[in-house]
């Protein structure tokens, strides 16, 4: 199995945006290209065209970073999952810890998601959430301690407990979702330990969106997931 780094973009200004984001896509097909791994972006709504285009013809794939629990019609300002599709995305994020929905609007939106052809990559904060998300059966689930969301503390240093139980939670319940976690993953070394305690790869923005260098930062995270699977 591919290990997997996603790269949630998340809205920092001016990283996040613009001939910003785009260099971020063009770094990820080099990545892509160079080791294989499997890389997933997730720019800002507004970016989501431009970011697309850069990286078509390549493995890498493209989500949103939130879905509205809302049908298509007069919702200004929603985003419904069939607008989307439209737009080309390969998947959505659901449930960030920055912009939580219901347990019933995830469920609701998964379906939704698995009709329409799309991969869900959903959100949780603690283990035990993650267990019960699992149920509702996504095609990725990402646990994330919000507490070390943006610090540059890693979640595999200084949590790898919630790693290996959500690994063990999670896999009470659903055996086939891809496990990831995220939170604070900066180092090729983080991510590591990540894969290396069960998870098949990570979420990160700041580590990678925020840096110098964000390919070789993707490099090091490829490579180093790579050691771990091996
Ligand atoms: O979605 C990724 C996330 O919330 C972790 O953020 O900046 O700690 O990598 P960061």
């Amino acid at each position: 199995m591919k290990p997997i780094i996603a790269v949630n973009y998340k809205a920092y200004y001016p990283y996040s945006f613009g001939e910003n984001a785009l260099r971020i896509a063009r770094d990820a097909k080099r990545v892509w290209e160079e080791t294989g791994v499997e890389v997933i972006l997730a720019p800002p709504f507004t970016e989501i065209y431009r970011v697309l285009k850069e990286v078509e013809g390549s493995g890498v794939k493209v989500f949103a970073q939130h879905a509205d629990p809302v049908e298509p019609g007069a919702v200004t300002g929603y985003i419904p999952v069939e607008g989307l599709k439209e737009a080309g995305v390969h998947g959505v994020i659901l449930n960030h810890s920055e912009h939580r929905l219901k347990i019933a609007d995830i469920n609701a939106l998964i379906i939704k998601a698995r009709r329409l052809g799309l991969k869900t990559l959903a959100c949780a904060d603690v283990p035990e959430t993650g267990a019960a998300i699992a149920l509702l059966k996504p095609d990725m689930i990402a646990v994330e301690p919000p507490e070390l969301i943006g610090t540059g503390v890693s979640v595999s240093k200084a949590k790898p407990e919630v790693i290996t139980n959500s690994v063990s939670m999670i896999r009470s319940v659903n055996k086939e979702a891809l496990i990831l976690t995220g939170a604070g993953i900066t180092t090729g070394e983080d991510v590591y330990q990540a894969v290396k305690l069960g998870t098949i790869g990570v979420l990160v923005a700041s580590g990678i969106v925020k840096a110098k260098d964000p390919y070789s930062v993707m490099k090091d995270m490829a490579l180093n997931a790579l050691k771990a699977v091996s």
